[in-house]
């Protein structure tokens, strides 16, 4: 059988399936270009793709012996399952290994944000630090603040976890309540989103990106929170409606915020976001530590493996396409 993997950064994963099928590796770096992917899920019977890596319903058009997608991401938001799914087309992700790396960097996002640590960091390096002033730079402490954490999945909890330790009072909105979280990390349940955008000194999403979730966050919720709030996106630049947010933060009708996800991605040179001093962009990166970075792709190698040889899969999202 033949398996196509769409990027060359996968050593581990490409041995293990090396062992039992036909790979064929993509060896740039980059998302493969619409006419690649049309033909390899037209010839091959696994794909393994990067969460970017758009599979929507014209490529799928070309699929003929394709048995699955698998993700490299926890987000499939880049697949169109519904497609898949009447195709007979497995799709997988790798949730359960990424969820710390992507709350330690949440965690970093927020105290870099709050603490003026990116900011003032990148005032030295462009040689401008000329007189001792600590004053232009005071921050707002993290210890003894309220979050509110939107969504209860596992990346979230990993942040409520975190939060606990810095000692602050931790909020959530979710579908559903988690009684137990509640008593273990101390979290207080909002069943009502704008009494936790109104209380929060930081507000953390932690949402996947579906047609519910998309624009969430817009002029009204933004306008709904503290003046002093930091808002920060590691989820999907989608659930936040960024032309509202440049707004929000042009009029500082929020203190900052910090996001990891935009739309487009890669951002536009000339993008409004990219002007504005209460604002950090990260390149999509939550998720990229060494070693998260391999299990994924491991992880991504035995979702393809169960597929094709009809076990169960470690994380499979659309089990009806069977
Ligand atoms: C990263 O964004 C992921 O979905 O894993």
């Amino acid at each position: 059988m033949k398996v196509f993997i769409a990027r060359p950064f996968h050593q581990p994963a490409a041995k293990l399936l090396n062992s039992k099928y036909d790979v064929e590796v993509w060896k740039e770096t980059t998302t493969p270009p619409p006419e690649i992917l049309k033909e390899k899920v037209s010839t091959c019977h696994a794909i393994m793709t990067e969460g970017f890596d758009p599979i929507n319903k014209e490529i799928l058009a070309s699929a003929e012996n394709l048995r699955i997608i698998s993700n490299r991401a926890v987000g499939t938001d880049n697949i169109d399952i519904k497609e898949a799914t009447q195709k007979k087309i497995l799709v997988g992700n790798t949730p359960g290994v990424l969820h710390d790396s992507c709350a330690d960097f949440t965690m970093g996002l927020i105290l870099s944000l709050s603490r003026n640590i990116f900011r003032s960091a990148h005032m030295v390096k462009s040689k401008k630090w000329e007189k001792l002033d600590q004053y232009s730079y005071l921050g707002s402490d993290l210890h003894n603040k309220t979050i509110g954490i939107i969504g209860m999945g596992q990346i979230a909890q990993a942040v409520a976890k975190r939060c606990k330790g810095f000692e602050t009072r931790i909020l959530y909105f979710s579908r559903t309540r988690k009684l137990e979280l509640e008593k273990s990390l101390g979290l207080e349940w909002c069943d009502d989103i704008n009494d936790l955008l109104k209380t929060s000194d930081i507000v953390s999403l932690h949402l996947p990106l579906t047609d519910t979730t998309r624009h969430l966050i817009g002029t009204r919720e933004l306008s709904l929170m503290k003046k002093s709030a930091f808002l920060i996106n590691t989820s999907r630049g989608a659930v936040v409606n960024q032309n509202d947010l440049v707004t929000a933060l042009k009029n500082n009708s929020i203190a900052g915020a910090a996001i990891d996800v935009t739309v487009p991605e890669p951002i536009p040179t000339n993008h409004p976001l990219l002007s504005l001093d209460n604002l950090i962009i990260t390149p999509h990166i939550a998720s990229a530590a060494k070693s998260t970075f391999e299990n994924m792709g491991i992880m991504a190698a035995e979702n393809i493996i169960s597929a094709l040889s009809g076990t169960p899969m470690p994380s499979c999202i659309n089990p009806e396409a069977l």
